[in-house]
């Protein structure tokens, strides 16, 4: 008895730490690749773009303002793209850890 529920603890324990490890910011950085490395990439449609191209204030103006070619709501849902927001001013060109090679430029 008293292992079963001990086995059941450790269970949701391990549940918790597997979800809890996703958190918003890395889950945004796998988005930003999977939703936007599509069509931004080395050789491919469109020149890749990274998260220090643009200030964080400057994201949010062109996420909000939806300033890019094909409308952001077909290519991601809005919880998808307040996550990669997240991300892409987390590494900002004015953050403290600016990423500018996400997506390669080759
Ligand atoms: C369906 C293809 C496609 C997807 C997916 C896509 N883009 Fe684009 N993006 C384009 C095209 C086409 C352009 C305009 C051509 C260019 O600037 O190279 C563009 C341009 C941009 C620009 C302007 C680049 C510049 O130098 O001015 C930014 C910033 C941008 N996209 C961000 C994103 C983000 C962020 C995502 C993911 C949420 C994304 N794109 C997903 C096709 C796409």
């Amino acid at each position: 008895m008293f292992r079963k529920a001990f086995v059941y603890i450790l269970m949701l324990t391990c549940t918790w730490w597997i979800t809890a490890d996703v958190a918003p910011a890395a889950d945004g950085g796998k988005l930003f690749i999977r939703e936007c490395g599509t069509c931004h990439q080395v050789g491919g449609k469109v020149k890749p773009i990274n998260p220090a191209d643009k200030a964080g204030v400057v994201w949010a103006k062109y996420f909000k303002r939806d300033r890019h070619p094909v409308k952001l709501s077909t290519i991601a849902t809005s919880d998808e793209l307040t996550s990669i927001l997240e991300y892409l001013q987390q590494h900002a060109a004015d953050s403290d850890s600016p990423e500018a090679a996400a997506i390669p430029k080759g």
